[in-house]
């Protein structure tokens, strides 16, 4: 009798406290953006959208944060940065730590030319000059050819637009990936790149935690009906209403805690490092899209344990490569300075696997290890601490090279 007289006194309160909750919910709701043009200029920034085109056809969107003149709004050649994000992300990720500590403002607070590229497939990246994304050939690449296609073209475009003749270059987990394998297949662009900065790039994945490769790696790893019907399949449906719809959900049902379970099989059980505040929006922007067939290529260096192109299977292969075995990446011809960070806690990234692909590179210039415990893969992006640690340390890296007095 006590307890429901009580209950019943409560329950306008309780509905009061509901209805708050809503509101703010809402509230939240529309500052949630998924875009990036319209990210930077929310954050006070101007923005240029570039188009440029592969020699494979696809249709890729970069976005750049120029340095202009105060007087004349004219655009300054000044050092160029070059972003790029990791698996099934996009430019976004470098803008996602908030207005004050983000990346790419703080690259562009620092004084250079920052570019944020997209490989294709990811949202901003889903047109081909000849293929229709209906089509299953649209979706029959691995970041292989994000690697071989894709950066050429993005770097050869920004080279000529911004009229530098180096950049340097910061990539994420696949950025990583897709650096190494540009440098291994055409060399000559170690030349343009004055640094690098991988976090937490994939290489070598035999060691890594991830339950998603253990469960399915031996599946998707090896050549087989399914891996071969997957071949041309495209990962998450990545339109608008999508999107909307997982970052409604999120809010609307779900605390950010509860929410973030959705990206435990793919980033770990550990996220108490993770930005709670930049969670909805986090989740709003990730994933981006890609094809089903660029984490088959990791799979199969799960299976193989080794860092090499895609395996087609014998007879293919003989026709891809004149080799029965897919040939390795020649990780000896990346001679660019590179920094590494990784963390010790990585659930996608194992240390083993790190040190693996550092006594195969030629010119290491540092390896950091994150100092804190349980540090994860998305923190590289939204961690507390990252900018302190990690962010202002690129910075203070590419200022060196540029010899300017900090
Ligand atoms: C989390 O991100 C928000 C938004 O950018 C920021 O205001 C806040 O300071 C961050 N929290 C911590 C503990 O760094
Ligand atoms: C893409 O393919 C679909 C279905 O095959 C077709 O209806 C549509 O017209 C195509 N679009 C373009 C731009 O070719
Ligand atoms: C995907 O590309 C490979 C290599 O070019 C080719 O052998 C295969 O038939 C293609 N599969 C689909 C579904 O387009
Ligand atoms: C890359 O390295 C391999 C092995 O060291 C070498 O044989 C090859 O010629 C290099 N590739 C290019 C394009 O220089």
């Amino acid at each position: 009798m006590m307890i429901s007289l009580r209950l019943h006194l409560r329950l306008p309160l309780l509905l009061y406290a509901v209805l708050q909750v809503a509101a703010t919910v809402r509230q939240s709701r529309e500052i949630i953006i998924t875009d990036a043009v319209r990210r930077i200029q929310q954050d006070g920034y101007n923005v240029e959208r570039h188009v440029v085109t592969t020699k494979d056809g696809y249709v890729l969107t970069l976005h750049r944060i120029p340095q202009l003149h105060d007087l004349f709004g004219t655009v300054l050649r000044r050092p160029v940065a070059f972003l790029l994000s990791g698996l099934y992300a996009s430019s976004d990720v470098w803008l996602l730590n908030g207005r004050e500590d983000s990346l790419a403002y703080l690259l562009w607070n620092a004084g250079y030319d920052v570019w944020l590229g997209n490989n294709r497939g990811n949202i901003y990246c889903r047109n081909n000059v000849w293929l229709n994304t209906t089509e299953r050939e649209f979706w029959n690449f691995s970041w292989h050819e994000m690697s071989v296609y894709d950066m050429p073209a993005q770097i050869d475009y920004i080279l000529r637009t911004s009229g530098a003749t180096q950049m340097h270059f910061v990539g994420i987990s696949q950025g990583g990936t897709v650096f190494l394998v540009l440098n291994s297949m055409l060399p000559q662009y170690n030349a343009v790149f004055k640094t690098a900065t991988l976090l937490a790039p994939v290489a070598y994945v035999s060691n890594t935690k991830s339950g998603l490769a253990k469960i399915i790696g031996p599946i998707l790893g090896t050549r087989n009906y399914v891996s071969k019907m997957l071949e041309g399949v495209e990962m998450f449906s990545t339109n608008k209403f999508f999107k909307k719809f997982l970052s409604m959900t999120c809010l609307e049902n779900e605390k950010p805690l509860v929410c973030i379970t959705r990206l435990w099989p793919v980033v770990g059980y550990d996220t108490r490092f993770l930005n709670k505040t930049l969670l909805p929006d986090l989740m709003a922007n990730f994933p981006a899209g890609g094809s089903v067939k660029q984490l088959m290529h990791y799979f199969q260096g799960y299976v193989s344990t080794k860092f090499r192109q895609y395996d087609y299977g014998p007879e293919r292969n003989w026709l891809h490569y004149q080799q029965l075995e897919p040939p390795e990446y020649a990780l000896e011809n990346v001679t660019t300075p590179v920094t590494i960070f990784f963390s010790e806690n990585d659930y996608i990234v194992a240390p083993a696997d790190i040190w693996r692909l550092v006594m195969r590179l030629r010119n290491v210039e540092a390896v950091y290890r994150v100092p804190w415990k349980r540090w994860n893969h998305f923190d590289f992006i939204c961690g507390l601490g990252v900018r302190e640690y990690i962010f202002d340390n690129i910075v203070r890296t590419m200022n060196r090279y540029e010899q300017r007095p900090r």
